[in-house]
């Protein structure tokens, strides 16, 4: 079957940037599967969409994107139901926070089983189906943790680091194909990201790093706090996927291409400088 509205698949829709970003698409005239690992959490993103009059564009659909099965399911279905996928926005992500020797590697795994794996298997099973129609965009959400790293967060730089690795070469495979690969590197927002990585924080009063840590965290709790709206990226997202030729990164938020102009231009020492007496 074929169904002549494009389609949107955009996994980690239940909260944040991929709710909205769901919305975003849906308004702009895609047909949205919005994925999510767990649909009992639909109800937030249908009631918005409902209220934004673009419900009859979005379709829920559970994926995991740790599960093999759970991917080819739902791209199966798509498939079945569509007959085709003209975007992916590899979105479900989270943040483990600690410092190297206290997050245990149960911890480590899990992070990049989620933010790196989920990214690579969800993107290898939609890349036949794109590949064979010589088009399709794929928009990869890294983080400005993917180009600079802060103490206390080496799980979640360590996992954006490695998008940026892939997204670079994949965008170099699929040109011939017509396919369009792009990073969003946003800095801080105000989603749910942040509280649940603060709950689930890898440390004790105990740690040789706890001062550290505490520093670190005290400078993410306000950053956070005062976060711009994510509302943001989601439209940033909808204007790229229609972009015939999309630049590869796309840094967004509040002072993030300052920090990243800073970081290529000055002697590294300096740039340690500064990120120490930021943090102190
Ligand atoms: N907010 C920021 O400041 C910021 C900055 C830079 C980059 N990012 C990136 O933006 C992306 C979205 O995060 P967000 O800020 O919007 O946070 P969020 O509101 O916590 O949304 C994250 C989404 O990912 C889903 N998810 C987690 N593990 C999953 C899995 N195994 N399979 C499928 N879905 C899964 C979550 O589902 P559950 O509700 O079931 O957990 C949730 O829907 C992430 O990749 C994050 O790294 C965020």
């Amino acid at each position: 079957m074929s169904f002549t509205r494009p389609t949107a698949l955009v996994t980690g829709a239940s909260s944040g940037f991929g709710l909205l970003t769901s919305i975003a698409l849906a308004q702009k005239g895609y047909q949205v599967i919005a994925s999510m690992r767990d649909l009992s959490k639909s109800e937030r993103l249908l009631k918005q969409a409902e209220q934004a009059g673009v419900i009859t564009a979005i379709e829920t659909m559970a994926l995991d994107v740790t599960i093999q099965e759970s991917i080819e399911q739902a791209v199966s279905d798509i498939m079945n139901m569509y007959g085709r996928i003209d975007v992916l926005i590899n979105n479900a992500g989270f943040a483990v926070g600690g410092y190297v020797e206290d997050v245990p590697m149960e911890a480590w795994r899990s992070q990049l089983e989620t933010n790196v794996f989920g990214v690579i298997a969800t993107t290898r099973a939609v890349l036949p189906h794109m590949r064979a129609r010589k088009s399709g965009c794929i928009i990869n959400v890294s983080s400005v943790s993917g180009l600079s790293a802060f103490p206390g967060y080496a799980p979640y730089s360590t996992s954006k680091f490695a998008i940026e690795g892939f997204s670079e070469s994949l965008r170099l495979e699929m040109m011939p194909f017509g396919v369009r690969i792009v990073l969003v590197e946003p800095g801080a927002y105000q989603t749910e990201i942040w509280r649940k990585g603060f709950e689930a924080i890898h440390t004790t009063e105990s740690s040789p790093y706890w001062s550290g840590l505490s520093k670190m965290l005290d400078y993410s709790k306000r950053a956070s706090a005062t976060a711009p709206d994510p509302q943001e990226v989601a439209h940033k997202i909808a204007q790229i996927v229609d972009s015939p030729r999309p630049k590869l990164r796309y840094p967004l938020g509040r002072g993030v291409k300052m920090g990243l102009r800073a970081r290529s231009l000055l002697p590294w020492k300096w740039y340690e400088g500064l990120l120490n007496r930021l943090l102190k």
